[in-house]
C-alpha cells in the first residue's frame, strides 16, 4: 500500500538557511477591541530597513487574518496577502506600517493565537502564534518594545510589562524590555487574584498576582509561595533579579502544555498551578513548584537572552530546565529529584532517541517546530548542561554563566555563542563537546575492569547507534563519575570524574590493597546506557553499601529489571538475594522514606520492553505485564510479616503539609498500601479511603482498589465528591484507565469519551483517557489492536480541532518497531489510516511521516 501524500508537500525549514531580517523593529503599538467571534487588532509597527541587509525583502507572516486596512506612513496601501503572510512594496528609510485585522477567538480551537477558554480571552504565541494575531516579522531574532491598549467589558485586561492607564473598558501596559513576538501576551476576563509583594535585593517593589476564575482563589497560596522562593533563588543562586514593577501569572483551563513564560505575564495550564491539599496530591504539589520556577527563570534564560531561531530552542530550555531541576534538588532531596529525573528520562527521552523521532538536541531540520518541544530538547538538553558544569567544575560554571549574561544580555542568541562563553571562560577547547548538540542518539557505554598487583584499570567503549539522517557517531565527551569500595563496603576510592573522549579508553587507580568494587555513572553524570555484565550479588552489594544514593538505587533498579527479564524469558522466580536485600532496604529506618519509596517502585513495563529490545528480543506486553503481577505478588507475600507493622509506621499523623518529609512517608505509604492489597484484598486500602483529608491519600487508595477491581463504590463515591472540580475529574478520568486490566482498557477508554464529562476539546481532558491509555502498555499494545484503534479515531477526531495536541499524541506509536509482527501490522494500519485523512494538519502529517518511515 501506498502512503497517500498531502496535496502540497510541506515545507522544511533548515538551520544552514538562516538570513537575518532585513528590518529593524524600533517600536510596537497595538489596541485590541476585543468581541468574541471579530475581535478587531490595530497595529502601529515602526521599522527601519537595515543598510547591509542580504535579504530587503518586506515579508510579514499572518495566517487566519481578515486584513480589513494597511497603510505605510499613513497612506493606505493593498499588500500582497497569502495564507501565510503579506508582502508590499516600502521606502528605504524609517516608516511606520499600519495594519487593521479582524480575527475570531472564539472559532480558535487550536489553542494558539488569540482564544478562549471559559469566556475568557488568553493567547498563547509560543513559538509561531503571533502571526494569528496581526501580521508580523514572527521570528525570536526580531525584537521591540510593545506597548499594549486593551478594549473590552471584562473586569481585568492584562498583557506585559507595567500597567500605564486604565479606566472604564480599557487598560494600557507598556513592555520596556525589547521582546520577540513569542513573549507577548494578553489576558482579559472576570478573573480574581491572590495578590502579594515581593522586594528584590537591589530593593526594586514587585506586586505579584496570580489570576484565577472565581471560586479558585484557594487555591493559589503554594504557587506565590513557590514564586517567591524562585525569585529568591534565582538572586542567591545565579545572581539574577526581576526587572518589572508587576509579574502576573494567569490559570486557564484550556491550554496545550504546562505554561508559558511571556514577559512579566505567565500563563499557566490551571493544573500546574492550582493546588490544595484537598484536590492535589503531592506529586502535583512538586510539579507546581517546578513548573512556577521553570516559567520564572525564563526571564532571564529565555527572555533577556533568547533564541535566534527555533532551531536553537534548547538554548533557553535546556537551560532552563536545568535551572529548575537544582532549585527542586535545593529545596527539597537532591537525590530523590536527581533518580526521579533518571526515571523520566529513560521513560520519555530514551524511547525518542532510540526510535524513529530521533533529533539532536539542537535539530537542523523541521516541519512544524511545535513538534519539537521534546523530551531531547528539554531534558536530554538539560542533562548537557549537567555535563558541561560536571566537566568544568561548580566555581568555573557559574563565572561562565555570568559572562553569559553580561556578553549577551538583550540578545537573540545561538549554541555556538553558548560555547564560546564556556570556552573563553574556562580556556577549555568545547569543539568535540558540541557532539552532543549535533548528533542524536543515545550513548552505550560498556566497561570491562582489570586488578593485578594494586592497580586497578577500568576500559571503557562508548559507541551511539544511528539515527535516522544520521548513520556515523563520532566519539562524545563522556563525564564518568566513579567511585571504589573495598570488599568490606568501604569507600577506598571516592568519587572522582573520569573524561572519556576517545571510543575506548583505560583509567586506572594505583595503590589498592584488593580488587575493588566498582560504582559507575555515580549521580547519574552522562545520558548514556551503561552496560557493564556483573553478578547479582555485586548488585546486592552496591545497593546495600554505595555511598552514592543514585548508583545505590540504580543497583537495586538493576536487580529488579533482570529479575523480570528472566521472568519473561525463563520462567525462573526472582532471585531470593534480592528480595531478602529489598526487605531490609524496606525495613531500614535509617533511609528517607522517598528513597525506600523508589526502590521499591517497580521498572514500567515499557522500561522492560526496550530492555527486551535491546537484548534483540521481541517483547510480549502479555507476559511483561503477566511477570510484573506476579512479582508484585511475590514481594508481597516475601514482605507480608512486616507489611502491616510498615504501614502504620509510614502514615503521618497531623494536618497535611505538601513538604519533601511528608511527601516522602506518604509515597512510602502507597507503595505498602498497593503490597498490602494483594494479601488482604482491599481492606487496608478501604479502610484508607473512607478516611483521607487530602488527595495524595484518596488517590493512592482509590488506585489500589481499582487494581484489585474492588473500588467500584468509591469510584462512585470520588464522582459524586468532586465532579464540580475539573482538575480532580482528570484524575478520575485517568485513574479507570491505568488501573484497567489490559484486556478491557480500551474498552474502558471508550466508553470514557462517551462520558457526559468528556470533551475533546479540553487537552487536560484528552491526556487524561488518551494518554493515560497510551500508558497503560500491556492495554495498550493488546493483542486485538482495539487500543491502538480507539487511539487512532480520537486522534483523526482531534486533529482539525487541535494539531498541536494531535501531533504530540502521536509518540504513542514510535516504539512500534520494538514488537511482533502482527502488532506491528496493526500499528502500521492505524497509522496509514491517520496519513491518509483529507486536509491532516501539517503538525500530525510530520510525525505520522517521521514514525512510518522508521
Ligand atoms: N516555552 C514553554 C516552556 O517551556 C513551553 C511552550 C512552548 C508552550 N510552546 C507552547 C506552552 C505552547 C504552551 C503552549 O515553558
Ligand atoms: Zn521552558
Amino acid at each position: 500500500m501506498k502512503d497517500a501524500a498531502p496535496a502540497t508537500p510541506p515545507e522544511t525549514f533548515y538551520l544552514k538557511d538562516y538570513t537575518p531580517f532585513g528590518f529593524e523593529v524600533d517600536a510596537v503599538e497595538l489596541v485590541f477591541r476585543l468581541a468574541p467571534e471579530a475581535t478587531r487588532v490595530l497595529s502601529k509597527i515602526r521599522f527601519t530597513p537595515k543598510p547591509d541587509a542580504a535579504d530587503k525583502r518586506f515579508f510579514l507572516h499572518g495566517e487566519k487574518l481578515t486584513l480589513i486596512r494597511a497603510a505605510i506612513d499613513g497612506v493606505a496601501v493593498s499588500p500582497e496577502v497569502t495564507e501565510i503572510g503579506l508582502t508590499c512594496t516600502v521606502p528605504d528609510a524609517p516608516f511606520t506600517f499600519e495594519a487593521e485585522v479582524e480575527i475570531n477567538p472564539k472559532a480558535n480551537t487550536a489553542l494558539e493565537g488569540l482564544y478562549m477558554s471559559n469566556g475568557m480571552y488568553c493567547t498563547q504565541c509560543e513559538a509561531e502564534g503571533f502571526r494569528k494575531i496581526t501580521y508580523y516579522p514572527d521570528r525570536p531574532d526580531v525584537m521591540s518594545t510593545f506597548k499594549v491598549r486593551i478594549e473590552g467589558s471584562e473586569p481585568i485586561l492584562l498583557s506585559n510589562g507595567n500597567p500605564t492607564a486604565q479606566g472604564e473598558g480599557f487598560a494600557e501596559w507598556h513592555d520596556p524590555w525589547p521582546k520577540p513576538a513569542y513573549l507577548f501576551a494578553l489576558v482579559a476576563g472576570d478573573l480574581v487574584n491572590h495578590p502579594d509583594r515581593f522586594t528584590t535585593r537591589s530593593g526594586r517593589d514587585v506586586e505579584l498576582n496570580i489570576w484565577v476564575r472565581p471560586g479558585d482563589e484557594g487555591k493559589c497560596a503554594f504557587g506565590m509561595e513557590a514564586l517567591k522562593k524562585s525569585m529568591t533563588w534565582d538572586e542567591e543562586v545565579y545572581g539574577r533579579e526581576y526587572d518589572l514593577d508587576i509579574f502576573n501569572i494567569v490559570a486557564v483551563d484550556d491550554f496545550n502544555m504546562g505554561a508559558m513564560e511571556n514577559k512579566g505575564l505567565n500563563i499557566f495550564n490551571s493544573s500546574c498551578v492550582l493546588a490544595s491539599p484537598e484536590t492535589s496530591t503531592d506529586a502535583n504539589f512538586e510539579r507546581i513548584e517546578a513548573i512556577i520556577a521553570h516559567e520564572y527563570f525564563h526571564n532571564w534564560t529565555g527572555n533577556r537572552i533568547t533564541c535566534r531561531d527555533w532551531f536553537q530552542l534548547c538554548l533557553k530550555e535546556g537551560l532552563t530546565v536545568y535551572r529548575d531541576a537544582q532549585f527542586t534538588a535545593d529545596m527539597r532531596s537532591a537525590p530523590v529529584k536527581r533518580i526521579e529525573d533518571a526515571i523520566e528520562l529513560r521513560a520519555r527521552q530514551f524511547p525518542e532517541d532510540n526510535g524513529p523521532l530521533a533529533h539532536p538536541v539542537r535539530p537542523e531540520e523541521f516541519q512544524e517546530i511545535n513538534n519539537f518541544y521534546t523530551a531531547t530538547v528539554y531534558e536530554k538538553g538539560a542533562e548537557v548542561i549537567g555535563m558541561l558544569k560536571r566537566l568544568v567544575g561548580n566555581e568555573a560554571y557559574y563565572k561562565a554563566l555570568d559572562l553569559y549574561f553580561d556578553r549577551h544580555d538583550g540578545q537573540a542568541c545561538t549554541i555556538e555563542d553558548w560555547i564560546t562563553v564556556f570556552q573563553d571562560s574556562t580556556g577549555r577547547d568545547l569543539g568535540q563537546f558540541k557532539n552532543w548538540y549535533s548528533q542524536a542518539g543515545t550513548p552505550r557505554l560498556s566497561v570491562e575492569e582489570a586488578y593485578e598487583n594494586g592497580s586497578y584499570t577500568l576500559t571503557f567503549r562508548q559507541k551511539t547507534p544511528p539515527t535516522p539522517g544520521q548513520a556515523q557517531k563520532d566519539p562524545k565527551v563522556i563525564p564518568i563519575a566513579v567511585g571504589l569500595l573495598n570488599p568490606n563496603g568501604d569507600e577506598v576510592v571516592p568519587t572522582t570524574v573520569l573524561e572519556m573522549t576517545e571510543a575506548e579508553q583505560s583509567f586506572t587507580f594505583e595503590g589498592l590493597s584488593a580488587k575493588p568494587i566498582p560504582s559507575i555513572l555515580r549521580d547519574f553524570s552522562a545520558p548514556v546506557i551503561l552496560t557493564r555484565d556483573s553478578s547479582a550479588a555485586e548488585r546486592a552489594f552496591l545497593l546495600a553499601h554505595d555511598t552514592d544514593p543514585f548508583n545505590r538505587w540504580e543497583a537495586g533498579r538493576e536487580l529488579a529489571k533482570d529479575a523480570r527479564i528472566a521472568m519473561v524469558t525463563t520462567g525462573a522466580s526472582p532471585d531470593a538475594a534480592y528480595l531478602d536485600a529489598l526487605q531490609s532496604l524496606v525495613r531500614d529506618d535509617s533511609l528517607d522514606p522517598a528513597f525506600r519509596a523508589l526502590c521499591l517502585a517497580p521498572p514500567s513495563e515499557s522500561e522492560i520492553a526496550q530492555a527486551l529490545a535491546d537484548r534483540g528480543l521481541t517483547p510480549d506486553p502479555e507476559a511483561i505485564y503477566d511477570a510484573a503481577e506476579s512479582f508484585a505478588q511475590i514481594l508481597a507475600q516475601s514482605l507480608s510479616d512486616s507489611l502491616p507493622r510498615l504501614f502504620a509506621a509510614t502514615l503521618v499523623d497531623g494536618p497535611y503539609q505538601p513538604d519533601a518529609t511528608g511527601a516522602g512517608l506518604r509515597a512510602l505509604n502507597g507503595r505498602i498500601l498497593g503490597l498490602l492489597t494483594r494479601l488482604d484484598g482491599g481492606a487496608a486500602a478501604a479502610k484508607q479511603y473512607a478516611s483521607a483529608d487530602n488527595m495524595t491519600v484518596q488517590n493512592a487508595a482509590l488506585a489500589c482498589l481499582l487494581k484489585a477491581e474492588k473500588g467500584e463504590a468509591q469510584s462512585e463515591a470520588f464522582f459524586q465528591q468532586w465532579q464540580s472540580d475539573r482538575l480532580v475529574m482528570d484524575k478520575w478520568f485517568a485513574l479507570q484507565v491505568t488501573c484497567a486490566r489490559p484486556d478491557c482498557a480500551a474498552a474502558v477508554a471508550e466508553a470514557l469519551t462517551r462520558h457526559p464529562l468528556f470533551t475533546i476539546k479540553n487537552p487536560n481532558r484528552f491526556r487524561a483517557v488518551m494518554g493515560a491509555l497510551s500508558m497503560n502498555h500491556a492495554g495498550f499494545h493488546h493483542a486485538s489492536g482495539a487500543g491502538y484503534r480507539l487511539l487512532a479515531d480520537q486522534l483523526i477526531a482531534l486533529d482539525p480541532l487541535n494539531p498541536q495536541t494531535t501531533a504530540r499524541m502521536c509518540t504513542a506509536f514510535q516504539t512500534w518497531k520494538r514488537y511482533d509482527a502482527a502488532r506491528q501490522d496493526l500499528i502500521l494500519a492505524e497509522l496509514r489510516r491517520i496519513k491518509a485523512v483529507e486536509g491532516l494538519s501539517r503538525d500530525t502529517n510530520e510525525m505520522v511521516s517521521r514514525i512510518l518511515d522508521a
